[in-house]
């Protein structure tokens, strides 16, 4: 069987929609709380190949998805770049005071047991399986590194950025330099695809959206472009709303991933001309499960579903996804 998901990203209008979730390894996986337990902590089991590819495995194992996103996280960036990181049990990430000057001396040993796993997992993958790798982008990897961890307004990015524009570009330009490399090196090593997590995108004004978001991602997708013409790569800038027309023409990524508010008649009509979409049901949809995630799911593919499209949810799975839910949805979705 040929990859179908890949098919969808080279442009082809395929005859059902090839379908992977975000977060699809997780915990709402009892095997995944299982290991996770044994393997001390989340941060650990990114950095064991071992476990990161087993991790990665697991969803494809119970529901044969069409594609496979590696078990890792945005912020392996900030820690190559010689930030401190640590999961603290509850409370999400914990980073360390910003660096005076990026230090990318230690970024290939960092990056290295993740590249480990991306090897072990492209030999263990079926081959219709598309196996995708991922990153941040430079804004939203920039708000942990500036917050020290996960912020509910971005004020200290915010004040940094409009009090010293210059330190702030000099930063976002580290940023677009190592995740460069890093992706290079996921392609290297068997990464079928990319994406490009731009979680907190929606959270500027257009004028900075202009200059953190799209100028960024551009830089990453052209220089990506150059090292790797036919890789595809997929951007997600998570709340972009209006703007998600313009960030498609400026950056010209592959594929766009839309959130679960954009409408999915709009991103037929506006954006699958300009790139194959990506998207976008609920999460919360999937909690609920039955019927009305069924119907949700019907609506996204009646509108999108006649050009190149990839089903996907808006936002990641969240903890308290039944299990059960998610093969009911991977079921309808191989009989559209
Ligand atoms: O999608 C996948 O299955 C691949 C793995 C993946 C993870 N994080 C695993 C993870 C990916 C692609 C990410 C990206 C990521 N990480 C983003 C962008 C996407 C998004 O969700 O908006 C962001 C903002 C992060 C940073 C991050 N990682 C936070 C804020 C947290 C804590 C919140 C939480 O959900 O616990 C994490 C932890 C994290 N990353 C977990 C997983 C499976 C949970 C770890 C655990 O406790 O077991």
């Amino acid at each position: 069987m040929s990859k179908h998901l890949l098919a969808a990203l080279k442009g082809q209008t395929t005859a059902r929609p090839p379908f992977w979730f975000m977060r699809q390894a997780g915990r709402y996986l009892p095997e995944y709380r299982a290991l996770r337990q044994e393997a001390g902590g989340f941060l650990a089991m990114c950095l064991n190949p071992d476990r990161a590819a087993e991790i990665t495995l697991q969803p494809i194992r119970r529901y044969g998805m069409d594609g496979a996103i590696l078990f890792s996280d945005i912020l392996i960036v900030p820690m190559a770049l010689g930030q401190s990181l640590k999961f603290a049990e509850g409370e999400g990430p914990v980073l360390g005071p910003l660096p005076e000057s990026l230090d990318f001396t230690g970024a290939a040993v960092v990056y290295a047991p993740v590249i480990e796993t991306v090897r072990r997992v492209k030999a263990a993958l079926p081959s219709e399986t598309t196996f995708l790798g991922f990153a941040g982008s430079p804004w939203t990897v920039a708000t942990y590194m500036v917050e020290g961890g996960s912020s509910r307004d971005f004020g200290k990015t915010k004040s940094f950025f409009y009090s010293q524009p210059k330190a702030f570009e000099a930063l976002l330009n580290g940023i677009v330099t190592a995740t460069v490399d890093y992706l290079s090196a996921q392609i290297d090593a068997g990464a079928d695809a990319v994406q490009l997590f731009d979680s907190w995108a929606g959270a500027l004004a257009p004028l900075d959206y202009e200059r953190w978001v799209i100028e960024p991602n551009r830089q990453i997708v052209a220089a990506l472009r150059a090292r790797h013409p036919e890789t595809p790569i997929i951007a997600f800038p998570r709340g972009s709303g209006a703007l998600y027309k313009r960030f498609t023409e400026i950056v010209q990524p592959t594929c766009i991933a839309i959130d679960t508010q954009v409408p999915p008649d709009w991103a037929a009509e506006v954006l699958q001309p300009l790139a194959c979409v990506q998207g976008n049901l609920d999460p919360l949809a999937l909690v609920a499960g039955g019927k009305s995630m069924l119907a949700a799911a019907e609506h996204i593919c009646g509108h999108l579903g006649r050009g190149p499209f990839i089903f996907n949810l808006g936002h990641g799975i969240v903890p308290q996804t039944p299990p059960e839910h998610v093969a009911a949805l991977c079921d309808f979705l191989r009989r559209i």
